[in-house]
């Protein structure tokens, strides 16, 4: 029985009739179980040599199965791997990124949540009160022009700064207030290298009791250090914003690569108007906002802009086309 199951094994081509062969041996009616079935009909006496002879057998048959079974295995792998370098480095997929604008912006979200601002936002789609008129913006501002602003038919509007979110905020929410809103702008600005009529602005608020000029310029000179370098040099240059007094543009000396340092404005900012506080207490029951009990700073940074210097992007337009060929660099 032995051989013979031997030869069988021997002779399998193939996963099957390997199968077959382990079938015909060892399977219920195969001839290994049929020959133990025997053992009745042996003599007393012969029991135990015909019982281990047996065993022994089954013992050769089971490791000879299972050597076969391996090299079956082989010579398939090989097969399936006909053509195929297996020691070839593998293929690999394009991975994805964050865009230089999500990075810019979360980078800065962070840094501000550090020192304790939390995250706000306001809509889009705003009226010229929350744009224009609770920021003490008078109704013959050049900002307001039909030529500067998306209107609709509506009477509502694009908002051309996200300085509307102050006015959200401070209308429900009570002093200590530490905000900031990252969003879109709108303006109807010739598009260019510089200029696009959607770009990305960063909106910071902190009003309380206490809220002074070097508060102000603390908390900015830390965040433009925190961006681009702690020996960064930030200066205040006075400036108007009708929502602001004192008002100041801020430059940051950089050298963009490939260029002298220079002087580069990068937000505008000062002391919340009282005529803003004014406006929004007139709104409010609780007199919370009253000029008298409350100071403030607000600031508004282009996004857009950070990333541009950060990375020396000459050209605005490169962040909206979603060329992989530049997303790709920012990987
Ligand atoms: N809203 C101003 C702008 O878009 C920036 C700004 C925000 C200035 C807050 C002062 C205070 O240019």
């Amino acid at each position: 029985i032995q051989s013979q199951a031997l030869e069988l094994i021997a002779a399998a081509s193939d996963e099957r009739s390997l199968d077959d062969a382990r079938v015909s041996v060892l399977g219920k009616k195969g001839s290994l179980s049929l020959a133990g079935a025997a053992i009745k009909d042996v003599p007393k006496e012969e029991k135990a040599a015909f019982g281990q002879s047996l065993n022994a057998a089954r013992t050769a048959i089971t490791s000879a199965l299972e050597e076969k079974q391996i090299a079956l295995q082989e010579i398939a792998d090989r097969a399936a791997l006909a053509g195929i370098d297996p020691t070839l480095p593998g293929r690999s997929l394009p991975t994805g990124a964050l865009h230089p604008l999500t990075q810019i912006r979360d980078e800065a979200i962070q840094i501000l949540r550090r020192m304790g601002f939390a995250l706000a936002d306001g809509p889009e789609i705003e009226d010229e009160y929350h744009c224009f008129d609770a920021l003490n913006t008078p109704a013959d501002h050049p900002a307001r022009n039909e030529k500067d602003t998306f209107y609709f038919n509506s009477g509502k509007l694009l908002r051309t700064h996200t300085s509307s979110v102050q006015i959200r905020t401070m209308e429900t929410a009570a002093p200590p207030i530490r905000i900031i809103a990252p969003g879109s702008a709108y303006r109807r600005d010739e598009i260019d290298a510089t200029h696009l009529s959607v770009f990305n602005q960063l909106e910071g608020l902190y009003v309380d009791t206490d809220v002074t000029l070097p508060d102000l310029k603390g908390t900015l000179e830390y965040f433009f250090r925190e961006m681009f370098g702690t020996s960064t040099e930030v200066r205040f240059r006075p400036h108007f914003f009708p929502f602001t007094e004192p008002s100041f543009e801020i430059d940051v000396k950089l050298q963009i690569k490939g260029q002298a340092p220079r002087w580069i404005e990068v937000a505008g900012c000062g002391m919340v108007d009282p005529a803003v506080f004014e406006s929004i207490n007139a709104t409010r029951k609780d007199n919370a906002l009253c000029p008298e009990s409350v100071t403030g700073f607000a600031f508004g940074m282009g996004l857009d802009r950070l990333a541009m210097i950060r990375w020396a992007i000459k050209d605005i337009r490169l962040l909206i086309e979603n060329d992989t060929r530049f997303l790709s660099q920012f990987a």
